[in-house]
């Protein structure tokens, strides 16, 4: 009795057709959605199928005959958008594909599938996700808005954001139906935004990518440049490839004051890096020779789509300090400076040292911002090189060259009187050669003479061979 019961009541069940759990789909705007449905295997004959868009109608079907009919607004120039494949319905699979998903597209879907005697409903929520943003290609500075909006937005949903694969944290407002992200236009915030929707167990995802431009190099404002006293330096100021700022200039802020009118004097030796021709996006400038007074702000600016777009950066001068510490005089203090110290963390001392090849080396380092030398070791004399560091590494060097004996005023007058015997030597040397040509020029003169009377020479030579000749014959008799 039971039993019958059992089986009547399923038979009614099945007859007034079962209607599966809602099933919630995601799918990011333009990629391919896939609605499911999937039926317990029953009869043997094919079942019919219809697909529907809740309040919208049909949007495919399929008679028990075979015959396939799509709803008017997913077929487009005789290009289905929806398909069932075939191939999967042996194993009672009915899932729809939907191509290029739009927003449009987000409802409620219905799946029935009709056997000869029961007929099974499947119904599907599909959600589209789209991410977007004010403008692809803000410039620096701009008021920039990312949105991620859902069709139909799921409430209590949980939204996160990701920038380039890392979370970025903004406060959630709850009661709109899309999330923003609002933000003043930076390099930092060009990449891959990924908006990541939580509902329900499920998780649905879109990206958009950002390109933000303006001046790319140097990333930010304030960035702190490090050059040593009379060696040249590159201030960077570089656009985004291909823009063309207008009306782009340099500036020197005088220090000191932070109001944008009052201006410094930009070092003699500056000027634009050749580099602008070539690439117009290239405003970096040059200074040939850094002096200790050229320390300071400097700020690069141009127009791009009539917005003025500028970067400031600061100078940082070093310089070698040396003293003679009146106790020691054969020692020598170097102390490291620096216009603005404050990024500094470390210093450290190396001589350097050249081969005949002109290979750098440099010898053991020592660490602090003063040094003391002493000179009466030769290896101590010669070139010292002060390397400063930040948090991240090496910020520069500066080097500096001790002289082997000048500033010592003991040493000094041995040192000239080095030079006098020297200039002594050389004196008499010069002398003695002048001597030497003196009569090197005195027999040439006197040869010259000579063979000027080629003949008289032959006389004197004869008469005295017959002289010898006369002597010998006297001796024979
Ligand atoms: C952004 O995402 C696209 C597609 O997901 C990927 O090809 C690209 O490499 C990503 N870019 C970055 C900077 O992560
Ligand atoms: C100098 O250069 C030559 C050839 O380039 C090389 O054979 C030699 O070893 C170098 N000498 C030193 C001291 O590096
Ligand atoms: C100083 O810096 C220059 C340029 O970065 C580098 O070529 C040189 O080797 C450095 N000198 C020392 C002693 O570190």
């Amino acid at each position: 009795m039971l039993l019958e019961y059992f089986i009547f009541g399923l038979i009614t069940f099945l007859m007034t057709g079962a209607q599966c759990e809602v099933t919630e789909v995601f799918a990011e705007a333009g990629s391919q959605a896939v609605l499911p449905c999937k039926c317990n295997p029953s009869a043997s004959s094919p079942p019919a199928i219809l697909w529907t868009q809740v309040n919208k109608g049909t949007v495919w079907r399929k008679l028990k005959s075979g015959l396939q009919y799509w709803g008017s607004s997913w077929t487009q120039k005789g290009v289905q958008r929806v398909r069932c494949p075939h191939s999967q319905f042996e194993r009672n699979d009915f899932s729809l594909q939907i191509n290029s998903v739009t927003e449009e597209d987000g409802g409620v879907y219905s799946c029935l599938v009709q056997h000869k005697d029961n007929s099974v409903e499947n119904v599907v929520i599909l959600r589209v996700i789209r991410v977007s943003v004010s403008s692809a290609v803000p410039i620096s500075g701009d008021d920039l808005s990312i949105t991620c909006k859902v069709t139909p937005w799921p409430s209590g949903a949980k939204v996160q954001w990701k920038l380039n694969n890392s979370p970025f944290y903004i406060t959630v407002d709850r009661d709109t139906d899309k999330s923003v992200v609002m933000q003043k236009a930076t390099r930092r915030l060009s990449g891959n935004w990924t908006c990541i929707v939580s509902y329900k167990g499920k998780e649905g995802r879109a990206s958009a990518s950002l390109s933000v431009k303006g001046i790319m190099q140097p990333p930010k404002d304030n960035t702190k440049l490090y050059a040593a006293v009379g060696s040249a330096v590159t201030l960077p100021c570089v656009f985004a490839p291909g823009l063309n700022p207008f009306g782009s200039e340099w500036e020197k802020l005088k220090s000191g004051t932070i109001s944008k009118t009052a201006l410094g004097q930009l070092p003699p030796s500056f000027s634009l890096s050749s580099q602008s021709s070539r690439m117009p996006w290239d405003k970096s400038a040059r200074v040939e020779e850094v002096g200790y007074k050229d320390e300071g702000s400097y700020r690069c600016s141009g127009t791009i789509r009539r917005q003025k777009v500028t970067r400031t950066m600061q100078l940082v001068v070093a310089k070698i300090d040396s003293s003679t510490p009146s106790k020691t005089k054969a020692a020598v203090t170097l102390t490291c400076q620096l216009t603005d110290a404050s990024d500094v963390t470390d210093y450290e001392w190396v001589r350097v040292t050249y081969d005949i090849n002109g290979t750098q080396s440099v010898g053991p380092i020592q660490k602090g911002k003063t040094i003391s030398i002493s000179r009466e070791s030769d290896e101590k004399w010669g070139e010292w090189a002060c390397r400063f560091y930040g948090k991240e590494g090496i910020l520069g060097n500066i080097t500096y060259h001790v002289p082997l004996m000048a500033g010592l005023t003991g040493q000094k007058s041995k040192g000239l009187s080095h030079n006098t015997t020297a200039v002594a030597g050389l004196s008499i040397l010069l002398v003695v050669l002048l001597l030497i040509l003196v009569q090197m020029f005195k027999n040439h003169q006197r040869r010259k003479r000579i063979f000027q009377y080629p003949a008289l020479e032959t006389i004197v030579h004869t008469i005295s061979n017959e002289r010898e000749e006369r002597e010998r014959n006297q001796v024979k008799n």
